[in-house]
């Protein structure tokens, strides 16, 4: 679905600037082993940047590092006394991630993120979670990222249309319910939690994005 794209989108991507060098750097890298898409696209890119500087964002918890390309993206937009903790579980990607993003302000922390994540509530509150990791785990790291907020923090969730699965009213029959049942109990418990205010961006992947109050 992404970057493949439909007229609106190759629009959209035709207006944001070229890739700095690292990016272009770990882009290479990613088609090299093939994993490219699996990352953010420019578009999404783009809109971390508009909120990390718009909401003078400094401390940022990611999940889902892969190799660092969405890290990159906020890493430029970012204050040089920001920070960003970003959590990887695949060993491969998180060492790939910390030799490709050499930059003191980023910490990479390796394990699944149900795990690492109450070591994290010492560093808590966060102004901005993004959340990119594995998708069936959405509203358990949406209650961590609840936790680890504050009043004007961001959470913003990437891929929250599965690739199309959410806009299906009943579950799907190929064994992806589950997957289904956690992007849709995503959506719906950001929107309906009166701590946050909520809208989610029409990507060509979906992008839900919530202030808390
Ligand atoms: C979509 S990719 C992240 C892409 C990255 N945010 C970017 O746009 O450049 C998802 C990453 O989450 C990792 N992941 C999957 N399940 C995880 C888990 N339970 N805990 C931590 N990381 C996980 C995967 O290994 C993969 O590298």
């Amino acid at each position: 679905m992404r970057e493949a794209g439909d007229q609106i989108q190759k629009y959209v991507e035709s207006l944001i600037p070229q890739k700095s060098s690292v990016r272009q750097k770990i882009a290479d890298e990613l088609v090299k082993d093939g994993k490219w898409g699996i990352n953010i696209g420019s578009v999404e890119g783009a809109i971390l940047q508009f909120l990390v500087r718009a909401f003078k964002v400094k401390k940022i918890l990611e999940i889902g590092t892969q190799y660092g390309y969405s890290t990159q993206w906020m890493l430029e937009a970012l204050p040089a006394d920001g920070s960003i903790v970003t959590l990887e579980k695949d060993p491969a990607h998180h060492a790939k991630a910390r030799s490709l993003v050499q930059d003191a302000r980023v910490e990479f922390l390796l394990g699944d993120a149900v795990e690492v994540l109450p070591t994290v509530a010492a560093r808590a509150p966060f102004d901005l979670v993004f959340i990119d990791a594995n998708k069936k785990a959405y509203p358990e790291y949406l209650s961590w990222a609840e936790k680890f907020t504050k009043s004007g923090s961001l959470i913003v969730g990437d891929n929250t249309f599965l690739f199309g699965g959410v806009l299906q009213d009943t579950p799907p029959a190929d064994g992806n319910a589950g997957l289904w049942r956690a992007m849709r109990d995503f959506n719906k418990n950001i929107f309906d939690n009166s701590q946050f205010v909520s809208c989610l961006i029409p990507t060509a992947e979906g992008l839900t994005v919530a202030m808390r109050k």
